[in-house]
């Protein structure tokens, strides 16, 4: 049966709870996604072995909490495909092949591998999966030929590559490949607690579904516009996190209000803060309850991920006969 919908694939390492800068950078965008697209989301366990092959035990308990976040942000398992990147072997296939015809230049000249390695101190990542991350990520979205990936711009470079392996295959083996694009949707900028940017590790982070009472408490200790000391000080929006929640939050007037008044000292932090949390608590509430009645029944969600593994496998298989056929090999 042809396919009239584009391929949509995207991956995201486990690596536990999910927060805020991930729903709005990543997740609503998926969530956008799966009207119209047929999209496959996976748990890129593999790849978070290339930083945790020491700390193996938290990649699985990430996973499920991985997918319950995602769930609960509005991913439909009905419409996506939801599946474990190592459950579906085929990926690891692929990953070896494409190896074969992958120059090691590429590899290291890739701007994200060099980042990497001078930003990550505390581990030795001289390793082979490490300078092979590109090409496992190659593998993951052309098996379902993919033609679209919703990726943030720091995996743009990786999206390069994959599409030079793919001309490269199709020139050695025959047109069995499309070239796929990377999806670049503006996402909103997110900061966390302490003004910079949202993340797990700054300890800044405000979980997706976190509890009203403690988002409340995480947002009243925000740090706003710090040269705003005092409440009749005119402020500067532009630099203050709260503002960009209320982008993502708040309606066009309240955020015009807010823009207006805060430049004028016509209302105080505080009053901003509580404005936000009209709609940011509840929002956070019912992410709070989905996710609790998808962890309440932990049978139903290892059956939508088994099911979606199976799907993700039978699509990935059919994509092995062909390439096996044209490397006439296997
Ligand atoms: N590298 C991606 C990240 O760190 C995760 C990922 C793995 C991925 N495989 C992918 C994303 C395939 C898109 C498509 O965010
Ligand atoms: Fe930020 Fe609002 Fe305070 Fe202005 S009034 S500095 S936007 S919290």
């Amino acid at each position: 049966m042809a396919n009239s919908r584009p391929i949509v694939v995207s991956g995201m390492r486990p690596t536990g709870r999910l927060h805020l800068g991930h729903l709005h950078g990543a997740l609503a965008n998926w969530v956008r996604l799966q009207a119209d697209h047929d999209c496959y989301f996976f748990s890129a366990d593999w790849h978070a072995l290339t930083t945790s092959y020491d700390r193996t035990e938290v990649v699985k308990q990430s996973e499920r909490e991985m997918f319950v976040d995602f769930i609960a942000a509005g991913i439909d398992p009905e419409r996506a495909t939801l599946f474990v990147q190592s459950q579906v072997k085929q990926h690891a296939e692929l990953f070896l092949l494409l190896g074969m015809i992958t120059p090691l230049g590429w590899l290291e000249r890739s701007p994200s591998y060099k980042e990497m390695r001078e930003n990550i101190t505390d581990r030795d990542l001289a390793l082979y999966g490490f300078l092979g991350y590109p090409v496992l990520m190659t593998a993951d979205i052309i098996l379902y030929k993919a033609t679209r990936v919703p990726v943030g711009a720091d995996q743009v470079s990786h999206l390069e590559l994959c599409r030079e392996i793919v001309r490269r295959f199709n020139f050695h083996y025959g047109p069995v490949f499309p070239e796929p694009q990377p999806l670049l949707t503006e996402a909103p900028k997110v900061l966390g607690t302490d003004g910079r940017k949202m993340s797990k590790s700054y300890g800044n982070a405000i979980d997706l579904g976190e509890s009203a009472e403690s988002t409340t408490k995480k947002i009243m200790g925000m740090v706003t516009d710090p040269a705003r000391k005092r409440r009749q000080d005119p402020g500067n929006p532009d630099v203050c996190g709260i503002f960009y929640l209320h982008k993502v939050y708040s309606t066009p007037d309240t955020v015009a209000w807010v823009d207006a008044n805060c430049r004028t000292a016509g209302i105080g932090c505080v009053d901003c803060k509580r404005k936000l949390l009209e709609k940011l608590g509840p929002d956070q509430e019912r992410m709070r309850e989905k996710r609790e009645a998808l962890l309440a029944r932990p049978k139903d969600l290892d059956d939508i991920v088994q099911l979606g593994t199976r799907k993700a496998r039978d699509a990935a298989e059919r994509t092995m006969v062909q390439v096996r056929e044209a490397m006439r090999i296997g």
